[in-house]
């Protein structure tokens, strides 16, 4: 596997490829990452994948600065999987003067969700998303459904700006107790992490009464946020959306069956967690 830190020398090694298949990380990687580079190699070749942890997407007291660097670690386990080249900019390589252009996302799927709770997230991501976009040039690009607003943001601003690369959604990789792989999981205390699998269990009863028939989403969302308020967690927000946009259903929706998603996000101890579960 390649190493590269600097654009240039990407765009060299990279030059003629017409089938690259990119995933991007910001690295601490675990299982999950490793499922959507398999994907990644189903779509393409050779693999590409980034690790950048991107400061744009943190917001002043997020964790930019704890957040966990394994080098060394993600590098052999690229290496394992037959990655061809990993480009690992600094920040001086990726941002060698202050990154003035930015994505700004749409309000209404930039600033929910995710959005209301991290002002800027997204504007963040997308901006670092299309920037090694330009510098891989990648025919598809694999994004996790863990994340699952990210994954529909990227996905639009691939398709409004008719960039050539193809958006792959991998399914969220879970550990045996159904917690969502996730590099901040390695925050958590024994005590958290053995509490951790309850976000998910409330995904499941939220959704199950959605299949029931309940249409009061409302009220599941409440008694979902309740039931983690209970067990000492913090909620940020459960929400029932449709899936195409991730605005909320009206009366029509329900009736007609439209997709759903419900996604969570909520503090344990220090530590915010996501997921979400088609339903
Ligand atoms: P990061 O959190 O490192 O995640 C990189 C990719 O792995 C994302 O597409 C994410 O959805 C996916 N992923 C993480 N945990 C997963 C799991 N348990 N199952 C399946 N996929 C999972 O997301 C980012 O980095 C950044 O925002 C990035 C897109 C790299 C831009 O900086």
């Amino acid at each position: 596997m390649k190493i590269i830190f600097s654009i240039e020398e990407l765009r060299d090694q990279l030059r003629g490829q017409l089938r690259t298949a990119f995933v991007p990380t910001m690295g601490n990687l675990h299982e999950g990452h490793l499922s959507l580079i398999r994907l990644a190699k189903k779509h393409g070749d050779p693999v590409v994948a980034s690790i950048f942890v991107n400061r744009l997407q943190f917001g002043p007291n997020e964790d930019f600065d704890k957040y966990p660097r394994t080098l060394q670690a993600d590098i052999d386990k690229l290496e394992k999987e037959g990655v061809y080249v990993l480009f690992a900019p600094t920040e001086k390589d990726l941002y060698p003067e202050p990154q003035e252009y930015r994505v700004n996302p749409p309000d209404d799927l930039g600033n929910t969700l995710e959005g209301e709770f991290r002002p800027g997230f997204f504007t963040g991501v997308t901006t670092v998303v299309l920037k090694l976009f330009s510098c891989v040039q990648p025919k598809v690009a694999v994004f996790g459904k863990k994340d699952y607003q990210q994954l529909m943001i990227i996905r639009n601003m691939s398709k409004q700006f008719a960039l050539p690369t193809e958006i792959i959604a991998a399914e969220t990789w879970r550990a045996e107790d159904g917690l969502a792989l996730s590099s901040r999981n390695s925050f958590l205390s024994a005590s958290e992490r053995a509490e951790a699998p309850a976000l998910y269990q409330v995904l499941n009863e939220a959704a199950q009464e959605v299949r029931n028939g309940n249409t009061n989403l409302i009220e599941i969302e409440k008694r979902a946020m309740e039931k983690l308020a209970q067990r000492h967690w913090n909620p940020d927000y459960i929400s029932i959306r449709r899936r195409a946009d991730l605005q909320s259903p009206n009366a029509t929706d329900l009736q007609q069956h439209t997709e759903l998603v419900v996604l969570a996000a909520a503090k344990i101890g220090g530590t915010r967690l996501i997921d979400n579960l088609e339903i």
